[in-house]
């Protein structure tokens, strides 16, 4: 696959089949969780789109789905600690299940911020499912309900997540590894 750049620098860390897998798994179990319930899932853009597009559909649940951009990284390989909402839910969460979906959990600091606002909005509950967690770097606790994979502290790319925009579109998740 020619992507425009080299891409010997990327090591596969989880593939397609394991991927597709570990998504079927979370999908059952937060499908018993939410029987019989109408759950509203939360997308953290950009990076959760890949992610929400394979969970939701293994959940034969009645959902609907809302996007959510946030920054916290502003074009590096360091979080900033800083998060500012770049694009606001369209529908009131009030009352309602809320299952919140991210890409991959690193400092916490993002997702501790996203869960303190969300719930100010009054959900009936709130819970969070990350595809990746990277435990050795957390600097904020914050309980995660589903965990797809817990990971080494490298950058990781694909299936979503990005370094300066770029590799998303990789079917499997990658370290990257940076020449500077
Ligand atoms: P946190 O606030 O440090 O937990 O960072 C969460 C956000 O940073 C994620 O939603 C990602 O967008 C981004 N991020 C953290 N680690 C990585 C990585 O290894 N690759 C790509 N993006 C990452
Ligand atoms: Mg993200």
């Amino acid at each position: 696959m020619s992507l425009g750049m080299n891409v010997s620098h990327l090591k596969v860390l989880i593939d397609e089949s394991q991927l597709r897998q570990r998504t079927r798994e979370l999908g059952e179990q937060i499908s018993r969780d939410y029987e019989g319930r109408q759950l509203h899932l939360v997308c953290i853009l950009k990076g959760a789109c890949v992610f929400l597009a394979d969970l939701m559909r293994y959940l034969p649940l009645d959902i609907s789905v809302d996007f959510m951009a946030v920054s916290s990284y502003s074009n590096s390989l360091h979080t900033s600690g800083e998060v500012k909402i770049i694009k606001d839910l369209d529908s009131s969460i009030q009352g309602r299940d809320v299952l919140l979906v991210e890409d991959i959990l690193d400092t916490g600091l993002t997702v501790d911020y996203l869960l303190r606002t969300l719930h100010a909005r009054c959900p009936r509950s709130l819970r969070t499912v990350t595809l990746l967690s990277k435990p050795a770097r957390r600097i904020k606790f914050v309980e995660v309900a589903y965990v797809g994979f817990e990971i080494p502290s490298d950058f990781v790319v694909g299936y979503g997540l990005d370094y300066q925009e770029k590799y998303r579109n990789l079917p499997n998740i990658c370290i990257l590894k940076i020449n500077e």
